[in-house]
């Protein structure tokens, strides 16, 4: 198992959010970490406030998750990566009437960047005999998101090929862990409230009346709690493991229970 306090970390989507509570919390354990985020003004900040408590231990390098030459700066950024965090995503997409765009955006940055990121750092962790990979998917992975087709599809994507990482190198010294969680309070949770579109405001109803959303900290000790355990799902929310218990037991109960959801929240 990866140890914290001493670990190398790449953390994407880090400029707020999950990501950045998830690179404080890797720095108060001793952890050295790079933050990476698309939005380069909010990741100076991000990186000057997290400074202030734990000087020289975090850098950081604008770019696009999705994108094979930022991953390889990352990860140059970082030298040798214990952990990589692949934790950037987009919540775009509502109803039958999201674009094509939408569509590839959101499996660019929710699927193709965690491809990205293992094809670079497998091979050597494999020749280590370490290294850790955590996957920031959602409980829409596991369940669905209701309003959002885009999302649900591609943050099963994001379950299914953390899966099949752990499959396929998990007892070669490779260790995955997928973070599920439902609501967190978060900028993503609050552009789908204040939205004036009605598939995505159903979302976010449904997100915010399925469970108590959660802070970002609380999400980032979860998925910390399961590196250092070694178990593969990470969920703070823990009635979606019960979900999605249910779910599988009687999969066709489980589609009526979510119209009835649906129905009440429309
Ligand atoms: N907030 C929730 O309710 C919730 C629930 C489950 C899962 N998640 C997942 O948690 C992760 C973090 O989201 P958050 O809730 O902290 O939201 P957030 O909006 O605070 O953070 C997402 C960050 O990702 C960055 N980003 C977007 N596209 C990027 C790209 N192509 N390359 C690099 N960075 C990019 C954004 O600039 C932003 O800073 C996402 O994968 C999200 O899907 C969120």
């Amino acid at each position: 198992m990866v140890d914290l306090s001493s670990a190398s970390a790449v953390v994407t989507g880090a400029a707020s959010g999950i990501g950045e509570a998830l690179a404080q919390r890797l720095l108060e354990k001793g952890a050295s970490v790079v933050i990476g985020d698309l939005d380069a003004a909010r990741l100076e900040t991000a990186a000057a406030r997290l400074d202030i408590d734990h000087p020289g231990r975090v850098s950081h390098v604008a770019g696009d998750a999705a994108d094979p030459d930022h991953v390889a700066a990352l990860v140059a950024a970082a030298g040798e990566v214990d952990v990589f965090f692949a934790n950037a995503g987009v919540f775009k997409g509502f109803g039958l009437d999201a674009t094509d765009a939408e569509w590839a955006l959101s499996w660019d940055v929710n699927v193709r960047s965690h491809v990205l990121a293992a094809r670079a750092l497998v091979p050597g962790w494999l020749e280590r005999g370490e290294g850790c990979f955590v996957s920031t998917a959602s409980a829409a992975g596991l369940l669905t998101q209701l309003g959002s087709p885009t999302y649900s599809t591609t943050k099963h994507a994001a379950v299914g090929f953390a899966e099949w990482l752990a499959a396929t190198y998990g007892d070669r010294g490779l260790q995955v862990v997928c973070a599920c969680p439902m609501g967190v309070q978060t900028d993503m949770l609050a552009a789908g409230t204040s939205s004036d579109d009605a598939d995505a405001t159903l979302g976010m109803k449904s997100v915010v009346t399925a469970g108590e959303p959660l802070t970002p900290l609380a999400v980032a000790d979860t998925v910390l709690d399961a590196v250092e355990a070694g178990r593969f799902f990470a969920l703070p929310h823990p009635e979606v493991g019960m979900m999605y218990a249910r779910k599988a037991a009687d999969t066709d109960h489980w589609i009526t229970g979510m119209q009835r959801f649906r129905t009440s929240l429309e």
